[in-house]
């Protein structure tokens, strides 16, 4: 097993409101190794979204500690790439143009002309070949959201931070992206973290899901996921993927105070 990659410890955050301190997150410990890939579920409002701004830099703990590759993390990463479930792509840019935006303020070795063949190449591989020269607003959501997942590589993150990229498309939209990850997952290694509230995706995607408790949000369970073989939907319809999928409800249940914890044990 690799040394972590993202190593969360004992992680404990409030935002100062107007009515006081708000308890977001007591305990948090998560750790992915390099390569590996993460999903996050929990109650809504628990402090997933927090989770993603500590790991990104854009925030510090109250306490505990979050490395990044060996380095406290003290600040904005440029090696972090993050795509959110609401693409904000720029108008007035070509889809071309918004993906190579990040190339144009993090430093790269890359001439102008290997990072538009980058760009392209990005855009390729998520089905986007053609729509190069389109505006944001003639593309639908689901290739919305596949340029923006392509702005968020294109950099060479090492990490990639994905805050519930597909939960505002349909459900076949959804699974035709989950296919897409899979694949720019193979052709450009990240290590990975995935907020999610969809437990199928959560297996499909990662290799391994975390449950949140309720906030504050401490963490309350891990789970191995051991799919067979490649990837494909139809692993989702199997007994183990069934199983898999009725420990983590209950899991969700127990975060949301829902269901006693003693069956949790059994
Ligand atoms: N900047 C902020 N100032 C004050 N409170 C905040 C701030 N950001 C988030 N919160 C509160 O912290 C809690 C956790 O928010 P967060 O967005 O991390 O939750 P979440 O798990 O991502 O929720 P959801 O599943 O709905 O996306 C919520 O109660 C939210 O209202
Ligand atoms: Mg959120």
């Amino acid at each position: 097993m690799s040394e972590p990659l993202i190593e969360i410890k004992g992680v404990k955050h409030a935002y100062q409101t107007q009515a006081g301190p708000l308890p977001v997150l007591d305990g948090l410990d998560l750790s992915v190794p390099e390569g590996g890939f993460a999903a996050v579920v929990g109650p809504s409002g628990c402090g997933k979204s927090t989770l993603t701004r500590l790991v990104a830099g854009l925030m510090k703990p109250d306490q505990g500690e979050v490395w990044l590759h060996g380095q406290l993390v003290k600040g904005p990463k440029a090696t972090v790439g993050m795509a959110f479930q609401n693409p904000v792509l720029l108008e007035w840019r070509s889809i071309l143009k918004n993906v190579m935006l990040p190339l144009e303020i993090v430093p790269t070795k890359l001439s102008k002309r290997q990072q538009e063949d980058r760009a392209r190449k990005l855009l390729a591989l998520v089905g986007l070949e053609g729509f190069e020269d389109k505006r944001p607003s003639e593309l639908s959501g689901g290739m919305r959201q596949r340029a923006s997942l392509c702005r968020s590589l294109v950099h060479q993150p090492e990490v990639l931070i994905l805050d519930e990229p597909f939960g505002a498309l349909d459900a076949f939209t959804r699974e035709d992206l989950w296919q897409t990850m899979h694949r720019l997952k193979a052709e450009e290694p990240f290590t990975g973290v995935l907020i999610t509230h969809d437990l199928r995706e959560s297996i499909f995607l990662a290799d391994e899901v975390v449950v949140l408790s309720g906030r504050p949000a401490h963490t309350q369970y891990v789970m191995d996921v051991h799919l067979k073989g490649p990837r494909d939907l139809e692993h989702l319809y199997t007994p183990e993927s069934a199983e898999a999928l009725n420990i983590l409800r209950h899991q969700i249940q127990i975060a949301q105070g829902r269901a006693p914890v003693e069956e949790a044990a059994q």
